[in-house]
């Protein structure tokens, strides 16, 4: 069963991403995250995970790029952006940001980001990856859940304070996640942006300030 209703071409966050020249209608749900929990505030070094096809690393890129005018002071403040996107398939490239096309649970990402980043710690690590839904609710739930335990041991390169967005689909072992993310971040919040589609069980847990 497709995830999207029959005639999604005519859905209008579909029209205004092709408009504004986003890959996805998901560019909206970053967007929406970022108005409402600010998580790009000061953020540089940036990981994105399950990027294709790039419409959050096009959103991400955006707010770098700002943050290099509008941080420009003496607190935290870096002169340029490194952006790290990571995806099973292929994406276009998109300048100035790193993309891997590697499955994101294969150690050696842990080197390619050491590497690109320079050992360095991330501002923010942002996850959008999602397993290939199969209809069935359990197991797709299970699975996406494992996937998500995988995401979270990415968060050790995440800085002190540094923010963590992440996507799971609700059910029986979202609480569990939940309170495994409560011990790491000071703040979580769980969001369902008005972008999503209102049948999707998708929602994003908001990881403030890590411990
Ligand atoms: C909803 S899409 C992401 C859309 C993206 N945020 C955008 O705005 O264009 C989910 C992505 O997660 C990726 N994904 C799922 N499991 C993955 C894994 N183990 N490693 C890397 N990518 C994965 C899929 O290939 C898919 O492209």
């Amino acid at each position: 069963m497709s995830k999207y209703p029959v005639n999604h071409r005519k859905e209008p966050h579909y029209r205004k991403a092709k408009q504004k020249g986003y890959r996805a209608r998901s560019a909206f749900k970053l967007i929406e995250i970022q108005k409402r929990f600010n998580i790009f505030k000061r953020a540089f070094y940036i990981l994105d995970l399950g990027s294709a096809p790039g419409s959050w690393l096009q959103v991400t890129k955006q707010y770098a790029i700002e943050n290099l005018e509008k941080y420009n002071d003496d607190h935290y403040f870096r002169s340029y952006y490194k952006i790290m996107g990571v995806d099973l398939k292929k994406l276009t490239p998109i300048e100035d940001v790193e993309i891997v096309r590697m499955d994101l649970t294969n150690k050696e990402l842990m080197n390619k980001i050491n590497e690109y980043f320079n050992r360095e710690k991330l501002d923010l690590i942002i996850s959008d990856a999602s397993i290939n839904k199969s209809g069935n609710r359990f197991s797709d739930q299970a699975k996406q859940i494992k996937l998500c335990y995988e995401i979270l041991k990415l968060t050790k390169f995440l800085k002190h304070k540094g923010n963590f967005v992440i996507k799971l689909f609700q059910g029986k072992d979202y609480e569990e996640f939940y309170k495994v993310l409560k011990k790491k971040f000071i703040n979580i919040k769980s969001f369902k942006p008005k972008s999503s589609y209102k049948k999707s069980n998708e929602v994003y847990l908001i990881a403030l300030k890590k411990k």
